[in-house]
């Protein structure tokens, strides 16, 4: 099975998702590859820090459609679950990731510019997901504060469109970054409140697998 984490725009959160559930999952007791689309390479650097008393999460950095559409079936049959961390951008690599994904997750943080982003990036969706009827998309609100008006806005907004918006939620947490400087999961670290968070979208995610 493959997860991707996508969206048209940057810094909303798709290596942090990425690389949680890949840990999350990890813990599960599955065999997880995590592949680093971004020329940034976050996730590869994340890797680079993760100590080797930690469970091994093999970490790649592949950045053309072709070489991820020609190395994934390999990759499928070494690993239990793929995780790919993707690219802001709409180009043919995005394109391949959402043909070949099983579960994306979009992550939006609350602001207008996220939505017009993910209002914009439905059109390369529905183009790329032509070819892959069986994807499952989930937006996950980021950085959420209920009280404030413009993170409720954004998820209104959000419902309206044809995505399925997951009832859980991240808060804004400082542990989400403080983990990640020690090649660690927030699910591997000290907040409880941002690990349970994190714990339930995959929870939310599965559950709605299995009835869908
Ligand atoms: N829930 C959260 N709480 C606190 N900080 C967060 C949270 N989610 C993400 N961040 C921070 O927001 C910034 C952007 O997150 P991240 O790099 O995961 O986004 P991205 O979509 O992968 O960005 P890019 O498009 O540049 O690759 C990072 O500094 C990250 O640590
Ligand atoms: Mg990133």
């Amino acid at each position: 099975m493959i997860f991707s984490t996508v969206s048209l725009k940057g810094g909303v959160g798709k290596t942090t998702v990425a690389i949680n559930t890949a840990v999350y999952l990890r813990h599960s007791g599955y065999r997880v590859l995590l592949i680093d689309s971004d020329a940034n390479a976050n996730a590869v650097s994340w890797f680079g820090v993760r100590g080797s008393e930690q469970l091994n999460i093999p970490t790649v950095a592949i950045r053309e459609s072709k070489a991820l559409l020609k190395n994934i079936r390999v990759f499928q049959k070494e690993y239990d679950l793929i995780v790919i961390d993707g690219t802001p951008s709409v180009d043919p690599l995005t394109s391949a990731i959402l043909a070949i994904t099983d579960v994306a997750i979009i992550p939006i943080k609350p602001s207008p510019l996220d939505v017009w982003a993910t209002g914009k990036f439905m059109e390369a969706y529905n183009v790329a997901t032509a070819v892959n009827q069986n994807i499952k998309t989930f937006v996950l609100p980021n950085e959420f504060d209920f009280r404030n008006v413009i993170s409720r806005e954004t998820v209104k907004v959000i419902s309206e469109m044809p995505f399925t918006i997951l009832e859980s939620k991240l808060g804004n947490r400082v542990a989400f970054k403080e983990c990640l400087a020690s090649g660690l999961g927030v699910t591997e670290y000290t907040d409880p409140i941002a690990a349970n968070e994190f714990a339930n979208v995959i929870l939310e995610i599965n559950k709605s697998m299995e009835t869908k």
